[in-house]
């Protein structure tokens, strides 16, 4: 938040966080290190150097698999946001990861000879008619360059100055680096005669990442259910929505809308995009009666829209009315910071869980 904001709660968690985080990057790395060195016969063995490239490697696509799940995750289980929270970390210290791989391999493979480094990936590979030529470096490469734009654009400094939409749109492209990365391990080690990456592991990756994408969307849909009725929709079964917690509403060729529930069981609706970095506020819960941010902890007061003093931001606010014992939301959207009422719904009060 403005202001030099510190997120809530999460200062030494964070570094319990970045501990745990570095103590099982150095793990990862041994543990290929050594298992890769005794599995092959001291004949076959590759050099140090190719174990530590391996293993970077490796370390890299397991973190990336990790990072990718983290959304889904929490979207299914809240038990999963303190990973959220600090996703950012994970991205960057993945992003040092795969780094050091890239520029190893770029001073290992293409150090030596006539062209320089980065010439030299992309002209020393480049058909597909033998197996050792498979062109897999220069996607590993434009993979690396697509994790450098966000390792370098995670800082909230470029959040304001690109604008949360379109920092949203860069960081998506996650997903092309991703389908780089299978490549990349597609056409090279998974090639490498004898493999030493079995097939399973890009099919496991795939089934890990997509299936958790297809299961967190589909879980989500069954919540964003609701009966139009012009401006107003119904939010069905208002009274399923946990104390604390948030609901996602999808509101036609407009942003989404988040519903929260507060412990007095009263509702109120705010815009779902956080000022922050457009992280989905109704998936988040409600911490000391605010409304925070899966993401990154910002706070907002479900009265009125606004942070607490002395923050400023605002998101607009939505209105709640009680219609023959229904909510009903207001699907405009009221400027940002601007106070309605919270809804009881009193009569149903003892149906709360
Ligand atoms: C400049 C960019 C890159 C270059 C030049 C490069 C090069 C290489 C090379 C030469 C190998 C084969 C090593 C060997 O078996 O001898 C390799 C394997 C691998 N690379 Fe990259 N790479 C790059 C980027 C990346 C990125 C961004 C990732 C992301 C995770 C990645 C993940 C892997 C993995 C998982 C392996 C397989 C390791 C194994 O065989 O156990 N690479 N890369
Ligand atoms: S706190 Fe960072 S996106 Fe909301």
């Amino acid at each position: 938040m403005s202001q030099g904001y510190v997120p809530v709660q999460w200062n030494r968690n964070k570094k319990i966080y970045d501990i745990v985080l570095w103590l099982g990057i150095v793990t990862a790395m041994a543990v290929n290190v050594a298992v890769a060195g005794a599995s092959v016969s001291a004949s076959l063995a590759p050099s140090d150097e190719i174990l530590v490239l391996r293993a970077l490697g490796d370390t890299g696509f397991i973190l990336l698999n990790i990072i990718l799940a983290i959304g889904p995750l929490a979207r299914l289980n809240r038990c999963f946001l303190p990973l959220l929270y600090n996703r950012r970390h994970m991205g960057v210290s993945f992003f040092v990861i795969v780094l050091a791989h890239g520029i190893f391999a770029l001073f290992w493979y293409h150090g030596f000879g006539v062209q320089d480094p980065i010439t030299s990936v992309f002209t020393s590979q480049g058909t597909l008619e033998t197996v050792s030529d498979y062109p897999f470096q220069p996607l590993g490469f434009v993979a690396l360059l697509i994790f450098f734009l966000m390792a370098a654009t995670s800082h909230d400094f470029w959040n304001a100055v690109l604008g949360p939409k379109f920092w949203k749109s860069l960081h998506m492209l996650v997903y092309a680096g991703y389908a780089l990365v299978l490549l990349h391990l597609a056409l090279g080690a998974l090639q490498a005669e004898p493999s030493h990456v079995p097939n399973w592991v890009l099919f496991a990756s795939l089934a890990w990442v997509g299936g958790l994408h297809l299961t967190s969307m589909f879980a989500g849909k069954a919540d964003l259910s609701k009966v139009n009725r012009g401006a107003w929709v119904e939010i069905l079964d208002p009274m399923a929505i946990e104390r604390g917690v948030g609901r996602v509403v999808e509101v036609k060729g407009q942003e989404r809308v988040a519903i929260f529930r507060t412990d007095n069981d009263e509702f109120g609706a705010i815009s779902n995009v956080c000022r922050h970095q457009a992280g989905p506020l109704g998936e988040g819960c409600m911490i000391d009666g605010l409304v925070t941010c899966p993401w990154h902890g910002f706070q907002y007061q479900l009265e009125d829209g606004a942070s607490p003093p002395p923050f400023e931001e605002k998101v607009a606010t939505y209105e709640l009315k009680v219609e023959n014992g229904s909510l009903l939301l207001n699907t405009t959207a009221l400027p940002p910071g601007t106070p309605r009422p919270l809804i009881k719904l009193a009569d149903h009060a003892s149906e709360a869980s």
